[in-house]
């Protein structure tokens, strides 16, 4: 039997206890919940509207000079910046200088209650990045590391055209999976794999109706 079948056969018994959500094993602490915000997704996308207008996309630099492929803002007490000084959390929009926009509640709610599903309960976030990648655009792997509270987990909420996500091992060298990622579907890994490498394939060129050429990420950290 392959891993992926008998991570699948081992979810039925915890699916079982779940009425809602169906939840897929990616490995110990890092799960998929496929189609957990998808009733909600119109109302993240609305909910985004004035989060864009109040700290628009922006291609931030790496510490090496670039610009990132990727297009971000933030909503929430601190957001996530990249410059040339480094990756760090900042309260202040750094291109408006003015506090990111606060996380909209619908987002907040959506955010925690993946969390509680995927044994997360009392999660409660204090920042959102917001990703936007365009057909061709990708996101290498990488540790989400700039947290101070590693206990949390990381949530992260896809929107709009699917992608393959990478999720690999606690060194960069591991194995990677490729998982397919579907307009609503949100992946949840904390504990032993909060420290997993991930990333985003080259997104494929298509239209959404919802979020149009593009996909959207959401993920939401505790970084205090
Ligand atoms: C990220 O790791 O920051 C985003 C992952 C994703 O877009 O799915
Ligand atoms: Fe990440």
């Amino acid at each position: 039997m392959s891993g992926r079948a008998r991570s699948r056969r081992d979810d039925l018994a915890t699916q079982s206890l779940l009425p809602r959500a169906a939840l897929e094993r990616i490995a110990d602490d890092a799960l998929l919940l496929p189609g957990a915000a998808l009733d909600a997704a119109p109302a993240l996308l609305t909910a985004l509207q004035p989060v864009i207008a109040a700290a628009p996309w922006r291609h931030m630099l790496t510490p090496g000079g670039a610009h990132m492929s990727v297009a971000m803002s933030n909503c929430g007490q601190l957001g996530w910046v990249s410059d040339r000084r480094g990756y760090r959390y900042d309260a202040v929009d750094p291109d408006t200088g003015t506090p990111w926009p606060p996380m909209p509640a619908v987002l907040r709610a959506v955010a925690e209650r993946c969390a509680a599903l995927a044994g997360f309960a009392g999660f409660k976030p204090d920042a959102c990045l917001v990703n936007r990648y365009a057909p061709g655009t990708r996101l290498s792997l990488h540790q989400d590391r700039n947290e101070q509270d590693l206990l949390a987990p990381v949530v992260s909420v896809s929107l709009g055209l699917p992608v393959r996500f990478l999720f690999g091992g606690l060194r960069r060298a591991d194995a990677v999976q490729r998982l397919a990622l579907m307009h609503g579907d949100v992946v949840v890994w904390g504990g032993r794999q909060r420290l997993a490498f991930h990333g985003v394939a080259p997104l494929a060129d298509g239209e959404h109706a919802l979020t149009g050429r593009c996909r959207i990420n959401l993920t939401f950290r505790k970084a205090l």
